[in-house]
């Protein structure tokens, strides 16, 4: 039996990490790597010349500079491996003196670091854009009034309830990022209270009833769950069906149907469940607006959805609450016959 050497050993320790890291020799070769590597760069075999496996120049730099000068370099770079990998590239010489080696190269996957980064910057572009318009319209009101339009007392009161909607519609905005931060911060903490589902839908179709009346709309609840109790936070479940009823309002054609029918089996959920459904008979969704639904400001008509008073965060925070309580949301729909918005809630 041959001994083990210290590459040997060392590899074996690398072996399990998710990291991967190349151990290379003074003459660049690949002197051996660990499993992580090897999936990585196929190319880069033990023996070959690791400019074989990873052509990118300024990560052979910084190996250059690692064996000629024993100097440790950091630097970032995209492999096309599977598709537009970020990867934070390490390169040092060994801490100690180990035969045959003469720098440790690890690369560490930062693709999902990156890609959060780039969705916090376009939330905040997209928070700005949608601050911004009812901000401006609002400036333009003031300096009209201000230049004396304002004397005519129809323009003047016509002007200021142009203001009113567009304050408004800022006070719904940041209303919703408020709660869209707040449930995101709770989604780990299970919620603490219990819930009965018919009396809080019930509610809720009291609430809109004004609403469907003045659109034309009727909207109607059925419940047949002979239990409907199961533990949830209140305040968010009732901001789950109002946000899904009024959508159908808005979106829909000229009836609501809400169904709670008796618990049942779901895919992805443990134990039976509870399913409520908000149903309308509406234009539906083409299956490609489907899938993006619940992404922040996603609107299929962006005009519609302002002017309906919208600020397209609704489906991104009922999305939040639905995951908080371990539930489903599901979203059926045919172009031309009508959405059907499920939630589904482990009732244990
Ligand atoms: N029942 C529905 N039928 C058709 N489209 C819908 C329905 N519910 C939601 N949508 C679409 O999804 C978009 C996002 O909904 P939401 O997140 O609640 O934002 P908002 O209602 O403020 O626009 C809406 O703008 C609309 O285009
Ligand atoms: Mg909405």
């Amino acid at each position: 039996m041959e001994q083990p050497t210290p590459i040997d050993n060392l590899l074996a320790a690398l072996d399990p990490l998710p990291l991967a890291v190349f151990l290379l020799a003074p003459d660049r070769r690949v002197a051996g790597c660990n499993r992580a590597a090897a999936a990585l760069f196929p190319a880069a075999p033990v023996g070959a010349d690791f400019v074989q496996a990873v052509r990118h120049p300024e990560c052979l730099r910084a190996i250059e500079a690692t064996l000629g000068e024993a100097r440790e370099t950091t630097l970032e770079l995209t492999l096309n491996r599977p598709v537009n990998a970020s990867y934070r590239v390490h390169s040092a010489p060994p801490a100690g003196e180990i035969a045959g080696v003469g720098a440790v190269i690890s690369f560490e996957d930062i693709t999902e670091r990156r890609g959060a980064e780039a969705m916090r910057s376009a939330f905040v572009a997209n928070v700005s854009h949608e601050l911004r318009s009812p901000l401006t319209a609002l400036g333009g009101f003031i300096e009209t009034l201000k230049s004396g339009a304002g004397d005519d007392p129809e323009a003047r009161s016509r002007f200021l309830e142009i203001m009113e909607s567009e304050a408004g519609r800022m006070n719904r905005l940041i209303g919703d990022l408020l709660s869209l931060s707040r449930v995101e911060e709770e989604e780990r903490l299970r919620p603490a209270g219990r819930v009965r589902l018919a009396p809080l839908l019930r509610r809720v179709v009291a609430m809109l009833e004004t609403q469907a009346g003045a659109a034309g709309v009727t909207l109607t609840l059925r419940t047949d769950a002979p239990h409907d109790d199961l533990p949830g936070d209140e305040d968010q479940l009732q901001q789950v069906f109002l946000n899904l009823a009024e959508n159908a309002l808005r979106y829909g054609g000229k009836t609501v149907e809400i169904t709670l029918p008796p618990p049942r089996d779901v895919p992805g959920i443990d134990g039976p469940a509870l399913v409520v459904s908000v149903r309308d008979d509406g234009p539906g969704i083409a299956p490609e607006h489907r899938v993006r639904l619940t992404e922040r400001f996603y609107r299929i008509d962006d005009s519609r959805s302002r002017a309906l008073g919208g600020t397209g965060l609704g489906l991104a925070i009922v999305k939040h609450i639905v995951a908080r309580h371990r539930g489903r949301l599901m979203i059926e729909s045919q172009p031309g016959a009508g959405s059907t918005f499920s939630v589904a809630l482990p009732l244990a």
